[in-house]
């Protein structure tokens, strides 16, 4: 065998020996099960384990970031009803994220889920691209506020507040077709 292919052998066996040191952080027992639910010891494991694995606000606002990007696209398409499905899936997932982070629940309340969580609906329903579009910049601003006032203002520097900007200018020439 030529040299290097004993430098390649040589870094195979230290990424194994690696990735094992890494199973043995398993939790004892795991190892060779992949219940690790049912399997687990007792119940307060198991309940310990998926708390865990469902994480906290983290993860319910990765979805209603996928969504509001849906939702744009729904509305690029004047599919209003789509845009609408949406924004009620948006609402169900931040009202779970603060079952799970109830110290996010009153900048919950005060940004989205009170009076402007209707007003959007409201927008959505009409059935009118400029004022669906006007929703969608007040539900943009919700987003937003929160995020600043959660103390994670830079959220906001992300592709879906600074390039999916609402299309009042493009609505407009398009009704007067
Ligand atoms: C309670 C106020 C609040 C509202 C309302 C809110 N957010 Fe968030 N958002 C947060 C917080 C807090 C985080 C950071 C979560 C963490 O650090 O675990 C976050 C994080 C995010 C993230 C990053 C998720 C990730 O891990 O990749 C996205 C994307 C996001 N929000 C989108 C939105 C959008 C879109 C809206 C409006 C439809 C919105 N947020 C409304 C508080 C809010």
């Amino acid at each position: 065998m030529k040299r290097h292919y004993w430098g390649a052998a040589a870094a195979m066996i230290a990424l194994m020996a690696f990735g094992h040191a890494s199973w043995a952080q398993a939790p004892e027992g795991q190892v060779a099960s992949k219940k690790w639910v049912t399997e687990a010891a007792d119940d307060p494991e198991r309940f310990r384990r998926i708390e865990k694995y469902l994480r906290g606000f983290d993860q319910p606002m990765w979805e209603v970031g996928e969504r509001y990007e849906k939702l744009y696209a729904a509305l690029v398409l004047e599919n209003f009803e789509l845009a609408s499905y949406h924004w009620a899936k948006i609402k169900l997932t931040i009202e779970n994220g603060t079952m799970k982070r109830p110290a996010r629940r009153a900048s919950a309340e005060a940004f989205l889920l009170s009076g402007t969580w209707d007003a959007v609906n409201e927008a959505l329903a009409s059935g009118d691209s400029v004022t669906a579009w006007r929703g969608f910049e007040r539900a943009r601003a919700s987003c937003m506020r929160c995020h600043e006032a959660e103390g994670v203002g830079y959220m906001n520097a992300q592709p879906m507040f600074t390039d999916l900007a609402p299309r009042l200018d493009n609505t407009v020439s398009h009704k007067s077709d």
